[in-house]
């Protein structure tokens, strides 16, 4: 048994109580000046002082033990909404979007989404995965370990597949998590418009079976909006796909109120994510069912819209992620850390409860907390060095990713030189 230790570093990590983190503990960080971190074949032996890690250690595993010379290290980010599965980039509708014609216009002439399915149609596996691939290796650089990936481009049942193939194939060829959703109801094709519910009913009767025949995706996803699909046809799809043992959780009032952070405590989706409109008593009905609140202000930030209430989020006791939203429209950026930025600095958050959101969290926001998203003993080695002395480097640095170091299962996978 090969034993790795990390030692003279400055450790901060969010404390995994079997639950996602929410009101005073959403802040709370266990700390380590004199840090240091035993991996055994890619899992957490021993993490605490040095004192106490180095305890009984052989002099051989001593002495070649790593300085990680005072650098913060924190556990790798688990970025929980992606849509980093697709073919083309869309700057013609952002240079639109920027002139004023509003997302949810552009998405009902047939852009949008709708442009990037056209695209997903032409592309084929190979093509998919290698960008997606691209997608996943930039944003390792940015310090992401685990990330969730969505289809949603295909909207049929050959081109949904097509997709969660490509997201599959790409999660072999990485160290990161992957973990693939179906998003089958992303938007209604062309050719249904006006007919959404013999969409969902599609999406129920031979997409789901498919998927689930298939076998990559373990999550089911919905839009929910105003001109896209109702709660009511949320409500159909979910149940069918919780029926199935998927996990369900999805896009919420993110344009307009309609009721899906309710929906979400209703049928105990394992998050709702958006939630820039959600209602305060939505919001508590969440936080009693226990569903994570994955908030995305990326996207409001390139929507230009009001970012998700945070705070009143955290004082109902509320556990709130953050993601990406990675994907060719509403948020094209991969760098956590800029998340991490908007979320202290446009959603007062702070460092520590930012950081929390963005690790341990979003790990409970797609079932991975029981392997990742903290520096616990039994899960895995996935964690950063950072430059700076704490946690707040990672807004305070902006625009430049602090990241210089990555390890997942103890081995680096991203080094800056320095
Ligand atoms: O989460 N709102 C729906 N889906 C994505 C956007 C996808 C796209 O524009 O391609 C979102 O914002
Ligand atoms: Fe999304």
């Amino acid at each position: 048994m090969q034993a790795e230790l990390f030692r003279n570093a400055r450790i901060f990590t969010p404390i995994d109580r079997g639950s996602p983190c929410s009101g005073e503990n959403q802040g709370c960080l266990a700390r380590y000046e004199d840090g240091a971190l035993l991996v055994v074949e890619g899992i957490i032996e021993r993490i605490g002082g040095e004192e106490e890690v180095l305890a009984g250690l052989s002099a051989e595993t001593v002495e070649n033990g790593y300085d990680c010379k005072g650098l913060c290290l924190i556990p790798g980010f688990v970025d929980p909404h992606t849509h980093n599965c697709f073919a083309a980039l869309r700057e013609d509708e952002f240079e639109l979007r920027i002139a004023g014609t509003p997302y949810l216009e552009i998405l009902s002439r047939g852009g949008g989404i709708l442009s990037s399915v056209k695209a997903v149609a032409g592309a084929d596996v190979e093509q998919l995965s290698a960008n997606t691939l691209l997608q996943i290796r930039r944003a390792l650089r940015f310090g992401t370990t685990t990330m969730e990936i969505k289809s949603g481009y295909g909207l049929d049942t050959e081109n949904e597949l097509k997709m969660l193939e490509a997201i599959g194939a790409a999660g072999r060829l990485t160290p990161v998590d992957i973990v693939p959703t179906f998003l089958g109801a992303h938007a209604i094709p062309e050719i249904y418009r006006g007919r959404a519910d013999e969409f969902i009913d599609l999406v129920i009767e031979e997409m789901l079976p498919a998927v689930e025949r298939q076998g990559i995706a373990g999550q089911c996803d919905i839009f929910c909006e105003e001109g896209v699909f109702s709660i009511a046809q949320g409500r159909r799809l979910l149940e069918e796909a919780g029926k199935r043992g998927m996990q369900v959780k999805l896009h919420a009032d993110e344009v307009h109120d309609l009721g899906g952070a309710g929906l979400a405590a209703e049928i105990g989706a394992v998050s709702a994510d958006h939630l820039l409109a959600a209602s305060e008593s939505n919001m508590e009905a969440m936080a009693a069912a226990g569903v994570v609140a994955t908030l995305l202000p990326a996207t409001a930030y390139s929507l230009r819209k009001p970012y998700a209430s945070a705070r009143s989020m955290i004082g109902k006791e509320l556990a709130v992620a953050l993601a990406t939203d990675c994907n060719p429209g509403s948020s094209y950026t991969e760098s956590m850390p800029f998340v991490i930025g908007l979320a202290v600095l446009n959603m007062e958050m702070s460092p520590a409860e930012a950081l929390v959101a963005a690790t341990l969290n979003s790990a409970y926001a797609i079932g991975m907390a029981k392997k990742t998203g903290s520096l616990d003993v039994g899960k895995q080695a996935d964690f950063l060095l950072l430059e700076g002395g704490s946690p707040a480097i990672l807004a305070y640095h902006a625009g430049v990713s602090p990241v210089v170091e990555v390890y997942k299962k103890g081995h680096r996978v991203f080094f800056e030189s320095r």
